[in-house]
């Protein structure tokens, strides 16, 4: 058991589709972590932004609904559709919408849920802005066609299938919106451990990832 006043935390980023969350996921399972997938935090803004029919580029009415997420929110059918990932995108652009949501991430970070060793939280700046002093840090990215076909099969089967060209050209738009914002970008942070999935099955990725980790979460 870690000690209680420094949990472990691992600190995952990279593009939309890297694998990332997946990986996450079972790397939390393995090595008795919580997990946080704090896309969703920005899904959730961005989903509510759009059923109040307000434009995204609203800054105050952002941050108010970032102010004001609740647990319920959480579970909106609509979180993983294409349109609320652009929308995701767009309002985490913006510098009051990040400022609210990183408190209950640095919480999460410090304080794992239900007795469990520490915390992976996966994003686009945990590595960088939210836990810079992370116990360990994995930068998890594939090409940009990979990432489009796996989105593509994702959607497929959650029951909304998508065209190629389209999910390709919004993936590479996202990225750019990503990695070129001013406020906490997307980038590898300088001693994040690069995974790159491209070639790899899942189960080979969580392997290799897990192969990373075994050494700092002992
Ligand atoms: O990871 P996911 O695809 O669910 O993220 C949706 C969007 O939320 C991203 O494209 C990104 O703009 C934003 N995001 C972010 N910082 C994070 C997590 C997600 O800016 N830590």
């Amino acid at each position: 058991m870690s000690d209680r006043a420094s949990p472990l935390v691992v600190a995952v980023d990279g593009p939309a589709a890297s694998g990332k969350g997946t990986i996450s996921r079972r790397i939390a399972g393995r090595f008795q972590l919580a997990y946080l997938d704090t896309g969703l935090l920005y899904r959730a803004v961005g989903a509510k932004m759009l059923e109040a029919g307000l434009p995204l580029n609203d800054q105050e009415a952002a941050a108010r609904m970032a102010r004001g997420l609740e647990q319920p929110d959480f579970h909106r059918q609509d979180l993983r559709l294409p349109a609320t990932a652009r929308a995701a995108s767009i309002i985490a652009q913006i510098p009051q919408v990040r400022q609210a949501l990183l408190e209950y991430q640095r919480w999460f970070a410090r304080n794992p849920l239900g007795g469990m060793r520490g915390a992976v939280l996966d994003g686009r700046d945990i590595g960088t802005v939210i836990c810079p002093d992370a116990t360990v840090k994995l930068f998890i990215t594939a090409s940009p066609e990979e990432r489009a076909r796996r989105r593509c099969a994702e959607l497929a089967q959650g029951g909304n299938p998508a065209d190629y060209a389209t999910v390709l050209s919004d993936v590479i738009a996202r990225d750019k919106r990503d990695r070129e914002r001013a406020s906490a970008p997307l980038r590898q942070a300088d001693d994040a451990h690069l995974l790159d999935t491209t070639n790899l099955a899942i189960d080979e990725a969580v392997a290799k990832a897990a192969e990373i980790l075994e050494p700092y979460l002992r």
